[in-house]
């Protein structure tokens, strides 16, 4: 198999022993209580079906010209993205506008369902692989949302409407595509209603840091980074 970025292979993150390791390193890093929270949480959404399960991207159907340069599935749990725009608050010191929260490469919706259930009024999710936004669609239904929104399509042809408010990246894609990204945003920077923030989790390229100002850079005990960024 040709070494690309989509054929990172994810799959021992569904393996018991890979859950059983996160257990414990929760519980030596955030104590009983806050792990039994995660727990809790987890069981929630099992009970409500919805699947937010790590995924290979290599064997779906991918839209668009960039199918070799997008990362595998792993989806963002609601503690680190209320940990991210806590953070991200600290740092612009005042509350966030939350009025549309983007998410480039959006998966099976998580940081989506989970932006709308943390107080944004809109979310939109952008997702190239079919499949992924399958599920995000029927994860928003089982959730009972209202203006969440997964679009099937390609991040690099992507323009952001002008009401956006948050960019949220989970480290979906290499440098190639985050260059198309960037410069659509910066293109139809002047149309934004909104002051407009990157979140960009687990950065694997140094795209935004050059177009960008950097706000700050953060690493998390689990190992996480996130770099904050106003566009
Ligand atoms: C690490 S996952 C992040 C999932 C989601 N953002 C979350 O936080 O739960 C990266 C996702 O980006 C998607 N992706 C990669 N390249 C893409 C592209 N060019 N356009 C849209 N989605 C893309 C992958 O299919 C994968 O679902």
């Amino acid at each position: 198999m040709r070494e690309t970025h989509t054929n990172a292979d994810m799959s021992h993150q569904n393996r018991i022993g890979y859950k059983l390791d996160v257990l414990l390193n929760s519980l030596r890093a955030n104590g009983f209580l806050l792990t039994l929270r995660k727990m809790f949480q987890r069981i929630y959404l099992k009970i409500k079906g919805v699947d937010f399960s790590t995924q290979n991207i290599y064997d779906l159907t991918r839209t668009g010209e960039y199918q070799e340069h997008g990362t595998a599935l792993v989806s963002s749990s609601k503690d680190f993205l209320i940990q991210l725009i806590k953070d991200l608050e600290s740092v612009i010191e005042t509350p966030l506008c939350k009025e549309l929260f983007i998410d480039y490469g959006s998966g099976k919706g998580a940081a989506i369902i989970h932006a709308k259930k943390i107080g944004f009024k809109q979310s939109i999710g952008v997702e190239f692989a079919k499949e992924l936004h399958e599920t995000a669609v029927e994860n928003i239904k089982k959730m009972k949302l209202e203006n969440v929104e997964s679009l099937y399509a390609d991040a690099a042809t992507y323009v952001p409407p002008k009401n956006v408010s948050v960019i949220y990246f989970f480290n979906p894609f290499d440098e190639v595509v985050m260059q198309k990204v960037i410069e659509n945003i910066l293109e139809h920077k002047a149309s934004f209603e909104n002051e407009v923030y990157i979140i960009y989790a687990n950065a694997s390229c140094k795209v935004l840091k050059d177009r960008l100002t950097l706000l700050k850079e953060v690493t998390y005990p689990s190992g996480s980074t996130a770099d904050f960024f106003k566009v």
